[in-house]
């Protein structure tokens, strides 16, 4: 069944239905979700959501637009987040030059701090990098190697893939696939082992055609997978099939 390794089902957008749209994800063909974390306030409501729902897990990290929430008291209060059940990774953190919200110093000091977590717990990683890719690369390189994860959302060159798949980490790619300027992502999915790729939504933000500018959601990662498989020339069910075993993996849930 479709895993959907990235998704932030706490967004307001869901507030009005997000009950009948998750119970709906089983009949959809999505068999599991990682919902993330990103503000210093979804650490908490995050592992809350994922109590409800038997498919649904938990990744607790603070976004790099929003480093400026973290000191030294939240941290540690973020930090005993991982105590709850079902939070199986850290995330999402990283660099974020594109909004360039917060300082680059203060980024990467939260974005080290971040993975740092990481290897204290044993817990797999989820970067989120956007116009940061030698940046993002140097400390994954120092403080990086060996916890696994997943560069979310991949949007840099099939080369800067091929060195994250060289250090274990798994590209996460969804709807920008679909995109008519999605060249480079295709170029992407096309180089990268399929046993190196997992499927995300990203959702509410980032839908597939046909529902590009719409809200997204976990349903909607068929028309992602129908994509790779067409660049792949393999078939929709093997595409979900990998990359749902590729996620166990990641997670631990194997
Ligand atoms: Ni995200």
């Amino acid at each position: 069944m479709i895993f959907d390794t990235h998704a932030h089902y706490d967004s307001s957008q869901f507030d009005e239905d997000r009950e009948e749209l998750l119970a709906s994800m089983p009949e959809q063909g999505v068999g599991t979700i990682v919902n993330v974390g990103a503000s210093f306030e979804s650490c908490f409501t995050v592992p809350e959501m994922v109590k409800k729902y038997p498919f649904m897990y938990a990744a607790v990290g603070v976004h790099p637009d929003e480093a400026g929430a973290l000191n030294e008291e939240t941290f540690a209060m973020m930090k005993k987040q991982f105590a709850q059940e079902k939070v199986i990774a850290v995330g999402e953190i990283g660099l974020d030059y594109y909004w360039d919200n917060e300082p680059h110093d203060l980024q990467k000091k939260w974005f080290i701090r971040q993975l740092g977590l990481a290897r204290e717990l044993s817990l797999p990683v989820l970067i989120h990098s956007r116009e940061a890719a030698s940046d993002t690369l140097e400390i994954m390189k120092e403080y990086g190697g060996g916890l696994g994860g997943v560069i979310h959302c991949f949007s840099y060159s099939k080369e800067m893939a091929a060195e994250y798949v060289k250090m274990g980490y798994y590209i996460g790619v969804g709807g920008v696939v679909t995109f008519k300027n999605g060249r480079k992502l295709k170029e992407v999915v096309a180089e990268t082992p399929l046993t190196s790729i997992v499927l995300e939504t990203d959702c509410p933000y980032l839908a597939p055609v046909p529902f590009r500018g719409k809200r997204n959601n976990s349903g909607y990662i068929r028309y992602v997978a129908e994509e790779v498989a067409k660049i792949k020339g393999v078939s929709v069910q093997e595409v979900i099939r990998q990359t749902e075993e590729n996620a166990k993996k990641m997670y631990g849930l194997a």
